[in-house]
C-alpha cells in the first residue's frame, strides 16, 4: 500500500485541489467525509491528516465537526483555514468573527523560519485568503509562526505534537509558493517518501486487475475519449485478449474519429476491437426530431440497445470496465449550502441499465484527470488521444440545432475539422477546454463569385473551463478567427456565414443542443 495523507473534507471548494497538490508531490492522498471515525482513518494508516477549509463557522450549531479522537492521535496534522479554526476550537483556543472578511491576496511574514512548513522559503510570502472568522487565542502548546495583515495567527504550530495550522490557502495557485509548503508538510513533517507516480501505478493496477479478473472475459465501451482509452490500454496490458473493446459509431462522430480509434487500438495496440457501425439506425431514429431533450433520449436509448446486443456478440463476459475517475466517487456531504460540493455533472449520470449483470472493473477510480493523462502517456497512447478535448456522448447531435440529417452532419463535420486543424496548428487547441463548430439552422443570403447564395451559418464556440460547470468564452486572436471564417466559407459546401459565440456559462451552456 502507498504511503498516504488523509484529507477530511469540510466542504471547501478547494478540497480536491489539496489532494491534487499532494499527489503532485508524489504522495498518495485520499479525501474522506469530515465525520469519519478515527478507527476508519487509522485503517488507512495515514502518514498525515489535513483538515480542509469550509464555508462554516466553528461556533455555528450546524458546524461540521470531526471525530475529536483525531486530536489524540500521534499523526501529524495540518489545518487549513476552517481546519485551523477547528484545531483552535477543539484544543482550547478561540475563534471569533473577524472585523472584516479577509478575501484575496495577502502577505505572510514568517516569524519563525525554523518552522518545518517554511523550510527553504523566504520570510515574506504572497498568500491567498478567504475567511471571515479568525483565531483570537491559540491553544496551549502552540505558537504563532506567521502573521498577515489581518491576523497575528496566520500560521501556528505545536512542533512537538506535529500539529500545524494555516489561515490562508496554500493549495491554490494564488499562493505561488504554496506547493512547497504542502511539500514541506508531507515530506518534512510527515516523512513521506515519493512513491506515488504513474509508472508505479501501472504495476500496481496491472496486479490488481489480474487479481480481480482472473481468467474471465472483460468488456469495455470505448468512446475514444481520454478516460475509456486509458482504461482500455491499462486493462489490455494486464489481461491482453481477455479484454474486448466495443466501439459504437453512432453516425454523430467527428471527422476521422472512428478511423483514429481503429488505427490506435486495433492496429497499434492490437486490442480486440469490436466495431459496431450503427450510424444508419441512429440517424433513422433522429429523422424529423428537433426537440433537444428528445434527441438526447433517443440517442441514449439507442446506444444502450446497440451496446447490449454488441456485448452478446462479444461472448460471455463477467466483467465490464469503466473509466470512472476519482472526482466521480469522492463521497461528499453537502455542507452549508456549498454548491460546489453538491452539483454533479448532469451528463454522465445514468449509464447502463441495471439488468446488465456485470461486475465492474474501474482501474482509474482513484485518479484525477491529470494523472489519467500522465498514465496514458506512460502507456504509450498518442497525444491526439491523451490531450483530446471533451466530446459529448450524443456527439454532433448537440451541435446541430434542429433536425439532425446526414447532410447536416457532413457540413458540421467538415467545418469542425477545420476548427480542430487550425486550433491544433496554432497550439490553441491544448490551451482551451473545448473549441468546436456548431451548425445553426439559419440560412442567409450571400454572394459567391457572381452568384447569390442562400446557405447555413456556422458558429464557433471556444471556452475556457476547469470542469465544464462554468466557462468563459475564449478571446481568440483575430488572425485565427479570420482564417477559420475564410477557410470554412471557402471550403465547406453549404455554409456562407461564420459567427463567434461570445457567451459564458452561466447563463449560456457550452453546447448549444
Ligand atoms: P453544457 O453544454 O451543459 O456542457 O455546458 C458541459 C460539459 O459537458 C459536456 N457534455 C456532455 N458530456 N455526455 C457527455 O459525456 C453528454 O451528454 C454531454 N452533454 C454535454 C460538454 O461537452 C461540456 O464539456
Amino acid at each position: 500500500m502507498n504511503e498516504q495523507i488523509v484529507i477530511l473534507d469540510f466542504g471547501s471548494q478547494f478540497t480536491q485541489v489539496i489532494a491534487r497538490r499532494i499527489r503532485e508531490c508524489n504522495v498518495y492522498s485520499t479525501i474522506l467525509p469530515y465525520n469519519v471515525s478515527t478507527e476508519e482513518i487509522l485503517r488507512l494508516n495515514p502518514k498525515g491528516i489535513i483538515l480542509s477549509g469550509g464555508p462554516s463557522s466553528v461556533y455555528s450549531p450546524q458546524a461540521p465537526l470531526p471525530d475529536p479522537g483525531i486530536f489524540k492521535l500521534t499523526i501529524p496534522l495540518l489545518g487549513i483555514c476552517y481546519g485551523v479554526q477547528l484545531l483552535a476550537h477543539f484544543l482550547g483556543g478561540k475563534v471569533e468573527p473577524g472585523q472584516k472578511r479577509e478575501y484575496g491576496k495577502g502577505t505572510l511574514q514568517v516569524q519563525d523560519s525554523t518552522c518545518p512548513l517554511f523550510a527553504n522559503l523566504p520570510t515574506e510570502l504572497q498568500v491567498w485568503n478567504s475567511h471571515a472568522d479568525k483565531l483570537t487565542k491559540i491553544p496551549k502548546g502552540f505558537s504563532a509562526v506567521g502573521i498577515s495583515e489581518n491576523s497575528i495567527y496566520a500560521a501556528i504550530e505545536n512542533r512537538s505534537k506535529h500539529f500545524y495550522g494555516l489561515q490562508f490557502h496554500p493549495e491554490v495557485v494564488h499562493t505561488p509558493r504554496g506547493k512547497e509548503i504542502i511539500s514541506n508538510f508531507v515530506h518534512g513533517v510527515c516523512g513521506c517518501g515519493k512513491d506515488w507516480n504513474m509508472l508505479n501505478y501501472i504495476d500496481q493496477a496491472v496486479d490488481e486487475i489480474r487479481r480481480q479478473v482472473g481468467s474471465e472475459k472483460i468488456i469495455l465501451g470505448l468512446s475514444g475519449g481520454v478516460d475509456s482509452s486509458v482504461a482500455a490500454a491499462l486493462i489490455h496490458k494486464a489481461v491482453g485478449d481477455q479484454l474486448t473493446c466495443i466501439f459504437v459509431n453512432n453516425g454523430l462522430l467527428r471527422s476521422r474519429e472512428a478511423d483514429v480509434v481503429r488505427e490506435v487500438f486495433g492496429k497499434h495496440f492490437k486490442i480486440k476491437l469490436q466495431y459496431e457501425d450503427a450510424s444508419k439506425l441512429f440517424l433513422t431514429r433522429l429523422k424529423k426530431i428537433t426537440d433537444p431533450e428528445r434527441k438526447r433520449k433517443i440517442i441514449g436509448k439507442t446506444f444502450i440497445e446497440v451496446f447490449q446486443s454488441a456485448t452478446k456478440k462479444a461472448g460471455k463476459a463477467k466483467f465490464l470496465a469503466q473509466g470512472t475517475l476519482y472526482p466521480d466517487v469522492i463521497e461528499s456531504i453537502p455542507i452549508g449550502g456549498n454548491p460546489a460540493a453538491m452539483i454533479k455533472s448532469h451528463h454522465n449520470v445514468g449509464g447502463l441499465p441495471k439488468n446488465m449483470k456485470f461486475q465492474l472493473v474501474e482501474p482509474l477510480k482513484c485518479l484525477f484527470k491529470d494523472e489519467v493523462r500522465q498514465l496514458g502517456i506512460d502507456l504509450g497512447l498518442p497525444n491526439e488521444i491523451v490531450h483530446r478535448q471533451p466530446f459529448p456522448g450524443p456527439g454532433l447531435a448537440v451541435r446541430i440545432l434542429g433536425e439532425v440529417t446526414p447532410t447536416r452532419c457532413q457540413i458540421l463535420r467538415n467545418a469542425d475539422a477545420i476548427v480542430v486543424e487550425e486550433m491544433k496548428s496554432t497550439g490553441w487547441y491544448y490551451k482551451v477546454w473545448q473549441s468546436f463548430a456548431v451548425l445553426l439552422p439559419v440560412k442567409s443570403v450571400g454572394v459567391m463569385g457572381d452568384e447569390r447564395t442562400y446557405e447555413y451559418t456556422i458558429a464557433i464556440r471556444a471556452v475556457e473551463s476547469q470542469d465544464g460547470m462554468t466557462a468563459d468564452w475564449v478571446k481568440l486572436p483575430y488572425e485565427i478567427l479570420e482564417k477559420l471564417s475564410s477557410r470554412i466559407i471557402n471550403e465547406v459546401k453549404g455554409v456562407n456565414r461564420v459567427c463567434l459565440d461570445i457567451s459564458s456559462k452561466p447563463p449560456a451552456t457550452i453546447e448549444w443542443e
